[in-house]
This record gives C-alpha cells, sequence and structure tokens, in this order.
C-alpha cells in the first residue's frame, strides 16, 4: 500500500512540474482526483488528515477546517492546501470554509464532512441531555452543514461534486459507541440518503463512510477510558481490533483504508453510479458473527 502511495506521490510531484505543458483533458492513470478542489472537516488529524494527504497525492487541491490550527494550518502548508478554522456546529464557519475553496479554486467538487467527536460512555439510564446534544451538534448538525453548503455551491457552479460523510460502524451494529455516538451516526446515514435522493438531480452524490477500529485519538482515547488504561498504545489497540474486532485475523483499521475508501467516493470516474450508499469499511466485523465461524469447520 505505502509503496502505492509513494508512487501517486512521486506521480503527483512529475504532474505539477510538466502541468503547464500539459493539457488538463490527459489523466494521468495514477492521478484519480485531478485538479479535483475538496474540503474535508477534521482535516487536521486521524482519517481526516490521512484523507487529505491522499487527495492531495491524487492531485486534488485540498482544504482542511478544523478546530486544531496549529496541526492543520501545518498540514495545509505540507499538502500545498489551504486551512481554515471551522467549528463544523456554526453553520457560518462550514459556509466559510465552502467559500474559501470557491474563492482559493472557483468551485467545490468534494466535500468530506468527516468531523466528529465520541461523546460521553456509560448506561443509557445516566444519559445526560447535555451531551447528546453536543454530540449531535458535532456529529449530525455539522455533517447536515457541510451537505448544505457544498450542495449550494455545487449547483451554483453546476459541479456534478461528491459529498462524503463520516457514519460509523456503529450505524450498522449496535454495541459499539456511546448512545448519543450511534443515534447521530444513525442519523447521519439517514441525512445522507434523503439528500442523495433530492441532489441526484443536480449529479450530486452523497455516500457516507462507516469506519471502524481505526486506532486514532478518538479510538485510542475511547480504550484508554474504558479499561481505565492511560498508557495504552494505537498499536495495542490496532491489536485487540485485529484479533477481536475484524474477521480478517490480525488485521485492524488504518486511517489509510478509509482514506482510499474516500478517494473511491469522490471520484466521478469510479463512483459516478454510486450514492446513498454506506461504505463500510470494517473487516467484515458487522456483517457476520465471527463466534459462530466453528460451523465451517471440517469433521
Ligand atoms: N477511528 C475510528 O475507528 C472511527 C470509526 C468510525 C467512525 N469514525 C469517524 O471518523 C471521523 C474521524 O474520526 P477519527 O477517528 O479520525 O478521530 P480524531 O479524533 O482523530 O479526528 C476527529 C477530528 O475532528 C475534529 N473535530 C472535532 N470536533 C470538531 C468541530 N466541532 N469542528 C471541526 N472539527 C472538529 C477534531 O479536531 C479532529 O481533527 C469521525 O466522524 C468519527 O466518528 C472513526
Amino acid at each position: 500500500m505505502f509503496h502505492f502511495l509513494k508512487l501517486e506521490i512521486d506521480s503527483f510531484a512529475d504532474r505539477k512540474k510538466n502541468e503547464t505543458s500539459q493539457s488538463s483533458s490527459i489523466r494521468s492513470p495514477l492521478l484519480r482526483l485531478p485538479g479535483k478542489v475538496a474540503v474535508i472537516t477534521g482535516g487536521a488529524r486521524g482519517i481526516g488528515a490521512g484523507t487529505a494527504k491522499l487527495f492531495a497525492a491524487n492531485g486534488a487541491h485540498v482544504v482542511i477546517a478544523d478546530v486544531l490550527d496549529d496541526i492543520g494550518a501545518a498540514l495545509a502548508v505540507s499538502i500545498g492546501g489551504r486551512y481554515i478554522h471551522c467549528d463544523v456546529t456554526l453553520e457560518s464557519d462550514v459556509e466559510a470554509a465552502v467559500n474559501l475553496a470557491v474563492t482559493w479554486k472557483g468551485k467545490i467538487d468534494i466535500m468530506f464532512n468527516n468531523a466528529g467527536i465520541p461523546g460521553r460512555d456509560g448506561s443509557i439510564t445516566n444519559l445526560d441531555p447535555g451531551d447528546t446534544n453536543r454530540i449531535l451538534a458535532v456529529n449530525l448538525q455539522g455533517v447536515l452543514n457541510g451537505i448544505k453548503h457544498a450542495a449550494r455551491s455545487m449547483i451554483r457552479t453546476g459541479t456534478r461534486g461528491s459529498i462524503i460523510c463520516a457514519a460509523s460502524s456503529a450505524a450498522v451494529m449496535g454495541g459499539l459507541g456511546s448512545h448519543g455516538y450511534t443515534a447521530s451516526k444513525g442519523a447521519v446515514v439517514a441525512a445522507a440518503r434523503s439528500s442523495a435522493c433530492e441532489l441526484g438531480e443536480y449529479g450530486i452524490r452523497v455516500n457516507c463512510i462507516s469506519a471502524h477500529g481505526v486506532p486514532s485519538e478518538m479510538l485510542v482515547g475511547a480504550f484508554r477510558r474504558i479499561l481505565g488504561r492511560a498508557e495504552m498504545a494505537a498499536e495495542e489497540v490496532a491489536e485487540i481490533v485485529g484479533e477481536r474486532g475484524s474477521l480478517v485475523k490480525g488485521r485492524g483499521g488504518k486511517v489509510e483504508d478509509v482514506a482510499y475508501g474516500a478517494v473511491f467516493l469522490a471520484s466521478e470516474e469510479e463512483a459516478g453510479f454510486v450514492t446513498g450508499h454506506n461504505l463500510v469499511i470494517d473487516g467484515g466485523y458487522t456483517c457476520a458473527d465471527g463466534n459462530m465461524s466453528f460451523i465451517y469447520k471440517e469433521d
């Protein structure tokens, strides 16, 4: 995978060198998003950051929109992109992120509504409405803000764009996240479907990615809290997911798994007929009960 990524990055550098002499209609087979303009919320770290790098390596111009200003801005510089402070719960911030893309490159082709928070763990019998409101504000209203402003801009510029929303394996199967988080992610899948229904008329596609078991700050933080082990490292979390949270034994999720899924959904050429879809990237965990696999053993 990393060899392939290096090829893409090398190819991106070559394309940059040659871009004045090349016709824009010629598409390198290694560049999957040439000239596309993307906004990634929550793009400063984790899955969003990995996707920002892979989008840029595939020829896209990337706006990173996050509340982590220092690392977000540094990442944007490193990939030739732009950074904007954006709290997705504030509609005006999200609108400003989309406007930055349009001011910079004249349009927005790809919106990745990726920003998310985990919410408070614990029993439904102790649910804190304040926490629920906060998680819905970020994970659901933040996504709705992104769909709304990306769609407005795409319609205005006649762009057949791709809107991608971060859902979760928790939207597919119970027991994988806090109650508020699970509810928010289920609602994201529903909102993406209804938006896909409306926006297809303009050639705009709306899809979800349901990631699982990627040892980001969010997931490692959750393991540390729940298991009461502040020293837990990302590698240990990856190992546990690989053993107990994946049908592909020994293989947990990686940022790159989700980033490649996002590149696929973003590409009109590859996923132009895919909309209203929830792309589950979970090592098969939510599709079968691995505990019953003994029934397939020979006598
Ligand atoms: N890691 C996993 O295994 C996993 C599984 C399923 C779904 N997801 C989803 O993937 C997305 C990315 O999560 P991650 O795992 O990379 O976690 P992460 O915590 O590393 O990244 C989340 C990013 O969102 C940003 N963010 C949080 N609140 C924000 C706000 N109000 N406005 C703007 N940005 C904000 C954070 O600053 C951070 O950069 C989330 O929506 C998460 O729910 C992750």
